[in-house]
Order: C-alpha cells, then structure tokens, then sequence
C-alpha cells in the first residue's frame, strides 16, 4: 500500500480537492511552527474547528508525523504537510489565517526579550513568506517576544508593500485566559464567566489586567489585586519554572490560541460582536502598538476598544508598561531597519 501521509508532493487519492460539505464557509488556516509543542496541540486543535476547511502543517522538522497523525481524524479539515524551507510557499499560498508558534521557548532564568537574538530572524523569514504567497491574510503572532515580534512583521510587510495593520495581530489570549482562570479561582465561580480585559503587551510588567473592569462587574481587596496581578503577570514563569528546562506553556497555549483563531475566523465569516483582546498597531497611546480589546471582522481588527476607565493602580501599572513595550517595540522595528 502507499503511503498515505499528505505531505507536499505525495499523492494521496481523493475524489475531491476539499471536502467541506453543504456550501459551508471554509478557511484555509496555516500553521508555521506545526511540530512543536503549541503546534502539534494547535494542529489537533484547528483540525476540530468546522470552520476550517484546509488546514497547512509547516515546520523544518517532524511535520510528515505530525501531518500523517492529525489527518487521520474524521474531521471534515483537508490536512497537508510541509517540510522545510523550500515548502514554505506551497504552505502559504491561498491561506486566510496564519498562526505563527515557531521559535525557541524560554528555560528557568531567561526572560522573553532572551529570544529575540532567534526568534527574530525566524518571524523574519516566515513572514517574507507570508508577504510574497498570502499578503491578504491574518497573521496571529504567537512567537517571543511577541512585542518585539509583531513590530518586526510590520516593517518587514512595509518593505513588501503589503502592511495592513488590521491583519498583524500578536496574540495575547493565553494572558486572558490565565486571569479568567485566576479571577474565577479568587471569587469561587465558573471561569467560564469571567471576562477579565488584560491589555498592554506580553512580557511581566507589560501585561496589564484591568481587574477593575472584570466581568460580570466584582470588587477585590487590595491583597487580592496584589496578588491576581502578580500571578497573571508571571503566569508564563510559573509555567516555565515548573517544567524546569523543558519548555514552557504549549497546551494551554495551544487552548488560547485555537480561542483566537476561532474569533478570527468568526471574524472572516462576518459574525457581529467578535471580540478578543490583542496587540495590534493602535492609537489607543502614544505607542504604535499596544494590546487592548479589539472587534474582529472580515478585514481583520476592525475597530480597536480605548482602555476605558482605568483606577490610580491601574494608572501606574500603565506608565510602567508603557515605558518597558517602547523600547522593546524599538528594538523590533530597529532590527528590520538597522
Ligand atoms: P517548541 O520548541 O516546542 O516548538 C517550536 C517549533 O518551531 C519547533 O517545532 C521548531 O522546529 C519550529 N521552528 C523553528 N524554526 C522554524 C522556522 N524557521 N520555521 C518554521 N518552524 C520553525 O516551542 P513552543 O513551546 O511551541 O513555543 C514556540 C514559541 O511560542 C516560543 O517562542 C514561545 O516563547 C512562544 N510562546 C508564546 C506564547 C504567547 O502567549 N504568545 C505562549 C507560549 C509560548
Ligand atoms: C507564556 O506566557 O506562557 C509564554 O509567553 C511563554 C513564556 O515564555 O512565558
């Protein structure tokens, strides 16, 4: 029997190109970055979505595996595999949404911005890809240090000509999702309900969580704010010292950003009242990116929320986060520019 793995360049028999059923809207999602630890979570993930209809596995190694794995669920998703540099465009072309997870993770005593010497270099390439093959799609940023990473994708779509900054979005949800989790535990109720807005950028002090716009509306003590802001800022450390070297957060990680890639493509699809917080190019400050609440449509991040009213706490908690996601914004733009 041959082999029946849907990598770039094997055939695989098939009576259709796309097997989305009943005229149902269908996006073609790649994943760069597919074999690791988020990706392989992120591709089983994406590859439950009914909203994808085509899903891309890159990686420079181990995609065949993962491909051939994650294809054989009976999820309506066509799974094809791409490995290595010279498939890069064959993985690209045609998409809708690009998730981006590739990159090295932090060990115990590193901080985000210790990634940036690789991890810029790989957005770099990767999003020259995205510019000549898919330059209309979104792009979800899931690399560190992500607010140096989405300000490199910018210049380096600029140089292409083909920036639309409603479709360059860093993805922060996992930021979300950890101060749902940890407001939900503080107040004893269902996660599930809480909405907590964290806004800024993703790296310690930058990560701001609005605790006093929680929803449904709640009050805290100023212990519980201390300590809800400390956990949510460092829950990537948490997650880092706890794997002690091997890694850090790749499934709930994976959860978060198969939650964003579901709202953007709810987006595409024209669904009203899309909203998820992200760091996009923004006016909200004087910074030219910034992550806050924005309403996903079908062009990308169509409208991007203000901060709304923000306590002295908060207020503080701004002017230093502001301060730390300048120079690292500097330091993305620098890089494609030096
Ligand atoms: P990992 O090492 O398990 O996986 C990274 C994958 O990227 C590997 O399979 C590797 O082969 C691949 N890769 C490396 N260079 C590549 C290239 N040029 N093209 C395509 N793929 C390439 O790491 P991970 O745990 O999955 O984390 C990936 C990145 O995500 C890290 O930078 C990490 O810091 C970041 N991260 C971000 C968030 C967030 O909230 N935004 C959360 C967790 C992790
Ligand atoms: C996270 O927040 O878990 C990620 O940014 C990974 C990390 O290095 O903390």
């Amino acid at each position: 029997h041959p082999p029946t793995t849907q990598m770039e360049g094997s055939s695989v028999v098939s009576r259709a190109n796309c097997r989305a059923k009943g005229g149902a809207p269908g996006f073609k999602v790649a994943i760069l970055g597919a074999a690791g630890g988020i990706g392989q979570s992120l591709s089983m993930l994406m590859k439950m979505n009914p909203l994808v209809s085509v899903l891309h596995l890159y990686d420079v190694v181990n995609t065949p595996g993962v491909t051939a794995d994650v294809s054989h669920m009976d999820t309506v998703a066509v799974v094809r595999g791409f490995l290595g540099q010279q498939q890069l465009e064959s993985a690209l072309t045609g998409m809708d949404l690009v998730i981006i997870p590739a990159g090295v993770p932090r060990k115990p005593g590193m901080t985000r911005d210790d990634l940036f010497k690789i991890n810029a270099g790989i957005v770099k390439t990767l999003c020259e890809g995205v510019a000549k093959c898919c330059p209309h799609a979104i792009v979800g940023l899931i690399s560190n240090p992500v607010n140096s990473t989405v300000p490199i994708a910018a210049e380096v779509f600029k140089k292409a000509g083909t920036y639309d900054p409603k479709k360059l979005l860093g993805v922060t949800t996992l930021d979300v999702v950890r101060a749902n989790t940890f407001v939900a535990e503080v107040l004893g109720i269902d996660p599930r309900e809480v909405n907590v807005p964290v806004v800024g950028g993703h790296a310690g002090v930058t990560i701001l969580p609005l605790l006093s716009q929680v929803k449904p509306p709640c009050s805290f003590t100023p212990e519980e704010i201390n300590y809800l802001t400390d956990r949510i800022q460092n829950g990537g450390t948490e997650v880092v010292e706890a794997k002690a070297g091997t890694g850090s957060a790749t499934l709930s990680m994976a959860f978060a950003a198969a939650k964003f890639a579901d709202a953007c493509l709810r987006g595409l699809r024209g669904d009203a009242g899309v909203i998820e917080c992200s760091y996009v190019s923004s006016q909200v400050t004087e910074l030219p990116f910034f992550a806050t609440k924005v309403r996903l449509g079908r062009t990308g991040a169509e409208e991007i929320f203000p901060l709304g009213p923000l306590n002295e706490y908060e207020r503080a908690g701004l002017e230093k986060a502001k301060k730390e996601l300048a120079e690292s914004i500097q330091k993305g733009a620098s890089f494609i520019n030096k």
